[in-house]
């Protein structure tokens, strides 16, 4: 719920415009107060009567505006809310944002407000994928600015892709999450999820069956204790949890790193499945048969190991905690692994295809800490999720 919390909602200049009024509704459904600002592009794409009269507020639209200023000053304005949400954000928003420019209401207020900000970003397909886009995204995220979406679909323009604004209520959940106050308010955790892949060619690569969905349903559980989650994941098909700082990459390389930049943390849990080698001098070509009966070799090198390093690295954060997917003797393997890699807790799982647990909704985890083996009966993976941010939360004090 956000009873007696205050939104201010910068909406920009898209056609995704027209959801921002359903957003108006949903969030007063769970007891918030919106204070709506619109560019003036947004303007042109539905009208302040509209917006004002849904939001039951006055809405505000230009900064040099002296009846608003008299009443409330643009500075106050953006300190007033408890959380400031950009839906849509177009491109030319977030390049602004990311620029620090601040020469129309919405942007002075992005620049001037001292709380957290929360960007739904819509725009076609092309305009998300362009460099100068994501070099701007990256630098939000760099900024401690959350993000939710975009998704994947059918665009107003006709063309189909990545850009799509997320659903009013999948906006909501973020706004729940940015807004929580939890045990774990104030704390970073960061999270590995997903498959990493490793290119052999251009066009194929070596991956393993992890769906990211455990990693999804802890990064969620973490953020709805009131965590500040980095979420570091692989090519997955789970959703990404929303209002977690996303970093999408590829292979196991591009994690170590990306890892490595959101340190420090002051818990870390790796839940990737990361792979254990990668090819070594991956062909920039595809690589074609050559009539002999036999694929040519490939050369393998091993791949960092994140979770050793994270619990090696200078940064190490105050709690540590792997996975370990077995097939066989599950304990011992774990008990061994939380040795060698220097970790805190290890979630031992078994695997073998007829636990039905990877790829699938359920999970039957054995806690491997300093005080032994303790198993959790066989839940949802979200319920095992919750279990574990709980005791996150507990041991972070
Ligand atoms: O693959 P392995 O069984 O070693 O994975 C155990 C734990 O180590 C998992 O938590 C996994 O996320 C992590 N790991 C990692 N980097 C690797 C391999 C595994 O962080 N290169």
């Amino acid at each position: 719920m956000l009873t007696g919390r205050k939104v201010l909602l910068i909406i920009g200049g898209g056609i995704a415009a027209y959801k921002s009024l359903e957003l108006i509704r949903r969030l007063q459904d769970r007891g918030a107060t919106v204070v709506p600002v619109l560019t003036r592009a947004a303007a042109e794409f539905v009208t302040p009567l509209s917006v004002s009269a849904l939001a039951g507020q006055k809405v505000f639209t230009d900064l040099f505006d002296l009846t608003d200023e008299a009443e409330m000053g643009h500075i106050e304005l953006s300190r007033a809310a408890d959380l400031v949400v950009v839906a849509p954000a177009t491109a030319d928003l977030m390049a602004k944002m990311a620029q620090g420019l601040a020469n129309d209401l919405a942007s002075t207020l992005l620049m001037a407000t001292d709380k957290r900000v929360l960007i739904a970003p819509a725009m076609n397909v092309r305009m998300w994928e362009h460099p100068a886009t994501q070099r701007n995204l990256a630098t939000l995220n760099g900024d401690g600015i959350l993000s939710v979406g975009p998704n994947e679909g059918g665009m107003a323009c006709g063309e189909f892709g990545s850009g799509r604004m997320s659903e009013p209520l999948e906006i909501v959940t973020a706004v729940e999450a940015a807004l929580r106050d939890g045990p774990l308010k104030g704390r970073h955790v960061l999270v590995t999820s997903g498959p990493t892949h490793e290119p052999i060619d251009p066009v194929r690569y070596i991956a393993n069956r992890s769906s990211g969905a455990q990693g999804s349903a802890i990064a969620r559980a973490l953020l709805s204790l009131g965590a500040e989650v980095t979420f570091v994941t692989g090519p997955a098909s789970a959703p990404r949890p929303a209002g977690a700082h996303v970093v999408e990459v590829e292979t196991a390389r591009q994690m170590a790193d990306a890892v490595d930049q959101a340190l420090p943390a002051d818990a870390a849990v790796c839940a990737a499945a990361v792979a254990d080698w990668h090819v070594v001098g991956a062909s920039d070509k595809k690589m074609k048969k050559d009539g002999s009966g036999e694929m040519p070799p490939l050369n393998f090198a091993e791949n960092p190991d994140i979770l050793k390093t994270v619990s090696n690295a200078a940064a190490r954060p105050k709690l540590v905690v792997g996975f370990a997917a077995e097939t066989d003797d599950v304990i011992r393997h774990a008990t061994e692994k939380r040795a060698r890699k220097g970790c805190d807790w290890i979630l031992a799982n078994d695997v073998r295809p007829e636990t039905g647990i990877m790829g699938g909704s359920e999970n039957a985890i054995t806690l491997i800490s300093a005080e032994g083996a303790e198993e959790w009966p066989r839940m949802s993976k979200e319920q095992a999720a919750a279990k574990l941010a709980a005791r996150i939360a507990e041991a972070l004090g």
